[in-house]
């Protein structure tokens, strides 16, 4: 069975909305060539949002808006080291991480319809339950309204998996961070409808409390590989096995989508990697990144950057939650110094954190990752960000912060993932990756 789900983009700040708003084109069910059912979430800047920003930002306040909101994502993912603190990062300043993608899940019976923020880095499932104290929605789940509902006790396996569990009364409550945010909830089970693929008893957390702002408004559906994971939870329906085509930036509708299982795969098309493992953040996907081309050269990087250590939680990974690539400075500075070079003597400006920009046309055609068995080649629309009047062109990739010693992380984020299909099988322990339009 497979299930291909439309997820979009989310880039702003949650607030109140309307589900239920009908606009012509905003039909969520469609079909496939394959077959296969379709959920479309829409654009949260499209007409179809409940999302969208009342007053559109500027190109430039959207860029530095996506910078910070990656600032705050590295240090969240920073903070994922086993075994895991429960101390909010940067506790007594505000950290907002907002999420990017959101697919539409129906949860209990009769089916709640919720916007759940996707996170390939994390593995918990938590939803605003009613009454939440402290929860940024409206739209929260009533578990009193839904006759498949249960509580998890503390007896039951799944109580050992969540992060610091406390059984006060019976039920398993647990607490957890996310971004700068704390949660408080308690532990449920109830069915799950992902487009029509519908999973009986998934376990996840029925928010009861949060402080902080980067709660999702509607829940978080973490796709990580850790045991409460949707993959986990559903290894004999999809067999661990999924994928995602990220929407162009440039896309009026920033549709795309994600596919669960393992059929109708672009199996012929796609060239993997292998996935690796490490235990200090075993939530996240690592590969080995070797070196990185700018046009036909490949640029002269200490190994050590790319470096993968299961002790300290350094390496490689493909996060859904960044927009934009962080890598380790000295790989970053090498890759910039390298596009300087070749743009000659252009003159250089900056925009926020992006150091290298141009008035001019950029003439790198292309910068390659190289990663074990695989170089995974991106077209100037995956490393060039330009403005909407065509003004300003900047290298959309930024250097990790120097105070980062102990969680090198080299982040290959979704600017840099678009139209391209990521499939991630943890049967063979492989990431794939193939050109596609998805939008
Ligand atoms: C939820 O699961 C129960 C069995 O546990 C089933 O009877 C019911 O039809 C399911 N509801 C939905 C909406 O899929
Ligand atoms: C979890 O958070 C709740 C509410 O903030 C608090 O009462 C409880 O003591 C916390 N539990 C643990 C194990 O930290
Ligand atoms: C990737 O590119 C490098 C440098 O151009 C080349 O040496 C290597 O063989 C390529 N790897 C694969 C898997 O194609």
């Amino acid at each position: 069975m497979t299930t291909l789900l439309f997820v979009s983009l989310a880039i702003l700040f949650f607030s109140s909305f309307d589900l239920h708003t009908t606009t012509a084109g905003c039909d969520d069910t469609v079909h496939d060539q394959g077959g296969s059912n379709l959920v479309q979430v829409i654009h949260v800047n499209s007409p179809c949002s409940p999302f969208r920003p009342k007053t559109p930002l500027s190109w430039q306040d959207s860029v530095l808006q996506m910078q910070s909101n990656d600032k705050a994502r590295l240090q969240y993912l920073s903070s994922l080291v086993a075994p895991r603190s429960i101390v909010p990062i940067a506790s007594g300043r505000a950290v907002t991480q907002n999420p990017t993608y959101i697919v539409k899940a129906k949860i209990g019976t009769p089916a709640q319809t919720l916007l759940m923020a996707v996170d390939t880095s994390n593995d918990a499932a938590w939803i605003p339950c009613t009454a939440c104290v402290g929860c940024s929605t409206a739209a929260t789940f009533t578990p009193a309204k839904s006759t498949t509902f249960k509580p998890v006790g503390c007896g039951a396996p799944q109580c050992n998996q969540v992060p610091n569990p406390s059984c006060g009364g019976t039920a398993c409550g647990f607490n957890v961070t996310y971004g700068g945010s704390t949660i408080a909830a308690s532990l449920a089970q109830d069915n799950i409808t992902l487009a029509t693929d519908s999973v009986r008893g998934f376990t996840f957390g029925c928010i009861q409390k949060a402080t902080g702002t980067s709660v999702p408004a509607q829940g978080l559906l973490g796709l990580g590989r850790g045991p409460l994971s949707l993959l986990s939870q559903t290894s004999s329906l999809y067999q661990s096995i999924f994928s995602y085509c990220l929407p162009s930036y440039k896309s009026p509708s920033f549709t795309g989508s994600l596919r669960l299982g393992p059929n109708s795969q672009p199996i012929r098309l796609l060239k993997y990697t292998p996935l690796l493992k490490n235990p200090r953040r075993s939530s996240f996907y690592y590969v080995n990144l070797m070196g990185i081309r700018v046009g036909r050269r490949v640029v002269n990087i200490p190994p050590s950057a790319f470096a993968f250590d299961p002790k300290t939680g350094a390496g490689t990974v493909f996060d859904s939650g960044t927009v934009f690539t962080i890598l380790v400075k000295a790989a970053y500075t090498a890759v910039r110094d390298e596009v300087r070079r070749q743009m000659g003597k252009a003159v250089v400006s900056t925009l926020g954190g992006f150091d290298t920009c141009y008035t001019v046309p950029i003439t790198v055609p292309t910068i390659t990752f190289m990663f074990s068995g695989l170089n995974m080649t991106l077209p100037q629309d995956n490393f060039i960000i330009r403005s909407s009047a065509g003004t300003t062109s900047c290298l959309a990739m930024a250097a990790a912060p120097d105070s980062n010693v102990n969680s090198v992380l080299n982040v290959i984020a979704t600017f840099q993932q678009q139209n391209q299909r990521i499939l991630i099988d943890l049967p063979n322990s492989k990431l794939g990756v193939a050109r596609e339009r998805c939008s």
